[in-house]
């Protein structure tokens, strides 16, 4: 068994928190660094000044510090061929290279690459004119699904009954420069129906195991309405995805795309978010990231036993040890911390009081995202500060749990949603891993 010794977690958001927090939890306490990280997780874990998406200066500092296993969080720093330099310099890191995390950058990519593996997913188009896309609506059921076709920071897809609202998005998009480079192509999709699910795997380029299947809240109010958010909280495990599930999972979707990727010449080595579609048909694929998910992460971090770290350092070695994996029984929670207007209207200047009494009480964990060290707490940076995890023998307990903690923080300019894990049946059991 390989195992790291000192580890640098990249990225700076909660769930390179919950990274870091997992990985220090290991049975052999690997020494945990972050870069850049944020100040909350930087009580715990020694923080470098280095950017996450300058390759070069990461390299630098893992030779600085003899790290001997980098794990990469957040899209920007695989767009920017960090896995890619540290690959070439010869230090082992958990992160897809370039060209495969194109599976999350480029929407028509990753619908080629299904298309060509057989993989169930949505019918799609993809357009560079605005009259061609327009046309083309009445090819497509109501409601339309309109997608940019590259990054655009989670807010670029559009879901509607209205065909001029559909019209407007993709003309804002293909003539309005709305996203950038990332909205010069759109993607019109069927619209797929069901629950949603998120499945992470861990690939080494040809084998993976899964993690327990998650749950996020993407809409900003309760009841899942008002705009899309980057995540407002999570549950895990999500009682839809059981053994057999997970098994049409890993068949259907996550072996057919390494294989492929493997085919073209671009082994698929790092986190594989699957983000999944479930209904009597069984799972299709709404999106793929290439990376792990957020605040997905957040919840799944507490139900990873067995040595995490050497479960990466396998997989980064290309000779994945799935047997390093445990899934520890019962079920997190995890309730998202932010500001007031959050996500359209940011004012800022919220804070959070006693949020170190949550963290001090059993079964709750609380990772810091855009929190700064203020007086009397922590002040909000923008957007979402900071997330309340707590674990409980189900989703209830959990949620329950969560919530008591939450209700114990002060401040002000602050809100969460109410109701993360509300309404869950219990799990149906089932081991939450495969391999090939
Ligand atoms: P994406 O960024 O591709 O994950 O899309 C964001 C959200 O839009 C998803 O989480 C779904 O809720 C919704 N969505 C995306 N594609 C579809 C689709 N083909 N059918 C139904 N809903 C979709
Ligand atoms: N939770 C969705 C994502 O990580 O993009």
């Amino acid at each position: 068994m390989m195992i790291p010794a000192r580890i640098l977690v990249l990225g700076s958001g909660g769930r390179e928190h919950a990274l870091a927090w997992r990985l220090a939890a290991d049975g052999h306490h690997p020494e945990v660094l972050l870069a850049p990280g944020n100040d909350g997780a930087g009580r715990c874990f020694e923080r470098l000044q280095v950017s996450e998406t300058d390759a070069p200066a990461v390299v630098a500092a893992c030779r600085a510090r003899a790290v001997d296993l980098v794990v990469v969080g957040p899209e920007v720093a695989l767009a920017a061929g960090v896995p890619d330099a540290l690959i070439a310099s010869g230090i082992p890191v958990f992160g897809a290279a370039r060209e495969a995390a194109r599976i999350e950058s480029s929407k028509w990519f990753a619908k080629d690459v299904m298309r060509a593996a057989g993989v169930p997913t949505a019918r799609g188009e993809v357009f560079t004119e605005p009259r061609e896309a327009i046309a083309a609506f009445a090819r497509f059921e109501p409601p339309w699904v309109i997608k940019a076709e590259g990054l655009a920071a989670g807010k670029g897809v559009l879901v509607t009954e209205s065909s001029v609202a559909a019209a407007a998005f993709v003309t804002e998009c293909l003539a309005g420069g709305r996203f950038g480079e990332g909205g010069r192509r759109v993607v019109l999709e069927e619209f797929l129906t069901g629950e949603e699910a998120s499945v992470i795997a861990i690939c080494d380029g040809e084998r993976h195991v899964l993690l327990p299947a998650a749950r996020d809240y993407k809409r900003a109010f309760d009841g899942d309405v008002g705009p899309n958010t980057g995540g407002m909280g999570a549950y895990a495990p999500t009682q839809r995805v059981d053994a057999d599930v997970e098994c049409v999972v890993s068949e259907s979707v996550v072996v057919p795309v390494l294989r492929e990727l493997a085919a073209r010449g671009t082994p698929y080595l790092g986190a594989l978010y699957c983000g999944l579609m479930l209904d009597e048909a069984g799972p299709h694929v709404v999106e793929f990231n290439a990376r792990f998910g957020d605040p997905e992460t957040q919840a799944v971090m507490p139900l990873v036993g067995g040595s995490f770290g050497a479960l990466l350092a396998s997989a980064a070695a290309g000779a994945l040890d799935g047997a390093a994996l445990e899934i520890r029984p019962g079920a997190a929670v995890t309730v998202a911390l932010v500001d007031e207007g959050y996500p359209e209207r940011v004012r800022g200047g919220g804070w959070l009081e006693r949020l170190d009494d949550a963290e001090s009480q059993a079964d709750v964990v609380v990772f810091h995202a855009g929190t700064a060290r203020a007086e009397h707490g922590w002040t909000l940076m923008g957007g979402r500060g900071a997330y309340v995890t707590a674990t409980g023998v189900d989703v209830e307990a959990a949620r329950v749990r969560a919530y008591e903690c939450v209700g114990g923080i002060g401040g002000a300019g602050w809100r969460c949603r109410r109701d993360v894990g509300e309404a869950v049946a219990p799990a149906g059991g089932g081991r939450h891993r495969d391999g090939e």
